[in-house]
Formats: C-alpha cells, structure tokens, sequence
C-alpha cells in the first residue's frame, strides 16, 4: 500500500479499497466469496464507463511514458499518450482477432467489460476536447500510396474516431505539406509545421497531436515573476523565470515510500496537474514512475488535502516532435510491427512501420481570477508550507470530470533543452 501522508497528518490518508497491490490492473471486482469475508469493492468513480475507458487508456498512457522516459535518462520528455492511445483504437477497428487483442491488451480493454469501447471512446473525446479544456487533440492513420481501403473500415472510423484514413501519394513534399496542413488545420496553428520528411517505406503510420495551454484557477502576479535558481542535478544550476505567489492554496501530501512531496493545483475546465517532486534533488524518478496508474492517481486526488504555501514554479513552454515507435514496439505492441492481420482494412498485407508524435504544452501566469476559489478552505497550518517546482519533477495533467491523462512530462531542464 502506498502510504500517502499529508506532513502535518500523521498516518495513512489512503483509506480502505484503494491498495495498489495490483498496479495497472482494472479487473472487475471479484464476486463475495464463499468464505463471507468482504471484497474489496470497485470504486464507483470506475462504474461510469466513460471514466474506465478513460483509466485503461491513461494506463497505456503511463506505460508509454515509463518506456520514454527509460530511452531518454536525461533529457525532458513531454508527450501527451491519449493521441496515441486514439490511434490505435481507431487502427484496432481494422484488426481481425488476434492483432484486435494485441491493441486490446496494450490499451487494458481487455480488463474492461464494455460491449461499445467505441462508442464510449468517442464519448471521452468529446469530453476531454470540449473548448473549456483548452486541449487539442488529434490522431490519424496514414496508409502507403494506393492502397484500396474497404469502405466497411472507413466508415466506424469516421463515426467513433470523426477522423477519415490518409493514403500516401509518394510525392514526399506533397505529403509533408498535407500532414502539415492537417496539424495546423487540427492545432489551429498552435504547433509548428515540420519538416521531417515522411519516409518512402512507410506501410501504415500512426499520427498523434496535441496541444495544451493551461489556464490555472487563481492566477499568478507577474511582477512576483523573476529568474530563479533552478538545480538541474546536485551540481548544475540554471536560471529561469518562476512564478510565484507566497499566499498559494494548492493541495497536497507527503508521500514517503516515494519519498516525494504531490501537489495538485486547479486549472479551469476541470483540469489540474499533479506535481511529483522529490525530496532530494535528483534526476532518477524511476521510483515516482513505477508507481503511476490510473488507480493511485485517483487515490491521490481523493487523498490530497488542501493547504496554503509560499509556491514557486518554473513557466514552462515546451514541445516534441519524433517518433514513439520504439517505445510502442517495447510496450506488448511489437507483433503489429511484424506480421498482423489488418484483412478488416485491406486485402494487401499491410504492418504497422511508424508512430509519430507531436505535442505543445505551456503555462505561464494566466488564469482566471485573481482570488482563490472559495471552494477551497486550506487546513490550519501551525507553519507555512514551502513548495518549490526548483529542481527535476514529474507532473500530469489530467481531466479531473473522466480522470483521463491528457498530458506527462518529465521536467529536468524547464529550458526545454
Ligand atoms: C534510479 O533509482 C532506482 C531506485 O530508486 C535504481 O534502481 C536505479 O538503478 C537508479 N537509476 C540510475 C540510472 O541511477
């Protein structure tokens, strides 16, 4: 069990039910058994099917992360795995069986008992894309040049996924520059046109975008605004604008088998992020991690509670553009990469060659008030609170309404470099 304890709190804030013996896994509870004793029953917050999808989903999510952050030990890294995790959906709708449950178990669908995912899942789009969220999100499957696509495959894809497939045409500046039009089209110009060429082998090529620029709830003071020691490890420092405000109600808890300090602070939608930072200075977050699942991030934002503390946080301004092909190839998913069965979208045998993302994340002092929402009353501290996002942290940022993850990022240099 993962002992979440609030500084001032002594004992564990996770209650009963919600044990993380069994990261990732999104089972249905177990029917009482024949001894009488009580199971443990399934949270209703996981009842509602939009938000199981949405759990299973952000579980791939983490997955995607893990192996990302695994391939890139000391670089930042930002992705945004619900445009992935949309691809491949709307791809599983071309598999036949055995490459349909290779999809299904990397995206934890086979944990869900949900006879319309699709359905559900154009639900969750819907939701988590709605114009209050200010997030963007778009994917999209790209086929080599003239190959004949079944009718019977294109049309679910466009009605759950709003999305149609695009076939190559060969002209590899041609096709640059209609991706291209599609992500500004898509982003509404909010993330920078490529220039990655669209390499010639490709047979089937996921494309993954999003964007997102964070409106927080209490907004910060610009003039509190100033460069700021940020320690990129024990030896290395660097300066960098930080936001700050001395009077921040945020919410918060010491977790101390990850020996690391959570805050979550509100952004208008119904969003918020979730801060992980370590104790101690260090760019090694495997622990912190590790322990990422839909499960135990619904746990925390159960378990946080409010305060008020002397807050500093970097502004932030980042993107990424490559490929997670070889972080999808280590996560269940290699047998697509190889020889699957996509019969559903053609009679040609067709494999999955490329993953491409791109994402745009920032934050600055914008928000919508200038008060703390009343909703908030902050527990009496006998000390003020010290939280300062000044060395390497993790943070999620989440749809609070479905408990999706919309965005990840490992920062250890909030240069972006
Ligand atoms: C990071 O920390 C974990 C344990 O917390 C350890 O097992 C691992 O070896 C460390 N990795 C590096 C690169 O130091």
């Amino acid at each position: 069990m993962q002992a979440l304890m609030l500084l001032l709190w002594a004992g564990a804030l996770l209650g009963p039910g919600s044990c993380q013996d069994n990261a990732g896994s999104l089972e249905d509870s177990p029917a009482p058994d024949t001894t009488g004793v009580p199971v443990e029953e399934e949270d209703p917050f996981f009842k509602v099917p939009v938000n199981k999808l949405a759990a299973a989903i952000s579980n791939f999510g983490y997955d995607l992360y893990r192996v990302r952050s695994s391939l890139s030990p000391t670089a930042n890294v930002l992705l945004s795995p619900l445009s992935v995790a949309t691809a491949l959906s709307a791809l599983s709708l071309g598999a036949e069986q055995r490459t349909e449950s290779t999809i299904h178990r990397a995206l934890y669908y086979d944990l869900i008992s949900n006879p319309d995912i699709h359905g559900t899942y154009k639900e969750l789009l819907a939701a988590v894309t709605a114009p209050q969220k200010n997030f963007k999100s778009a994917s999209r499957i790209i086929f080599e040049r003239k190959l004949r696509i079944k009718s019977s495959f294109v049309a679910p894809l466009e009605k759950s996924y709003g999305t149609r497939p695009r076939i190559l045409t060969g002209n590899s500046r041609l096709d640059l520059q209609e991706v291209n039009n599609w992500v500004q089209a898509q982003m509404k110009g909010k993330i920078a046109r490529s220039t990655r060429e669209i390499p010639s082998e490709i047979s089937i090529l996921l494309l993954g975008v999003a964007y997102f620029k964070g409106q927080w709830v209490t907004k910060f003071d610009p003039r509190k605004t100033s460069l700021e020691d940020f320690h990129l490890d024990e030896e290395r420092t660097v300066r960098v604008p930080m936001m700050s405000d001395p009077k921040a109600i945020l919410r918060y808890g010491l977790d101390s088998d990850l020996s690391c300090k959570i805050a979550q602070l509100p952004l208008t939608g119904s969003m918020s992020i979730i801060f992980f930072l370590p104790l101690k200075v260090t760019q090694n977050l495997t622990m912190i991690e590790e322990s990422l699942t839909s499960e135990f991030i619904h746990d925390i934002d159960r378990e946080l509670k409010t305060i008020q503390a002397v807050l500093t946080i970097p502004k932030l301004k980042l993107s990424y553009e490559g490929e997670v092909t070889k972080s999808l190839q280590e996560i269940k998913l290699q047998s697509l990469f190889d020889s699957p069965d996509f019969t559903k979208i053609t009679g040609k045998p067709i494999k999955l060659t490329q993953v491409e993302h791109r994402g745009g994340f920032e934050w600055n002092e914008d928000g919508a008030s200038t008060a703390p929402s009343t909703g908030l009353q902050p527990a009496r501290l006998t000390f003020p609170l010290d939280y300062h996002l000044n060395q390497p942290f993790i943070f999620v940022l989440r749809d609070t309404d479905t408990g999706a993850l919309l965005f990840i990022g490992k920062i250890l240099d909030p240069r972006g470099i």
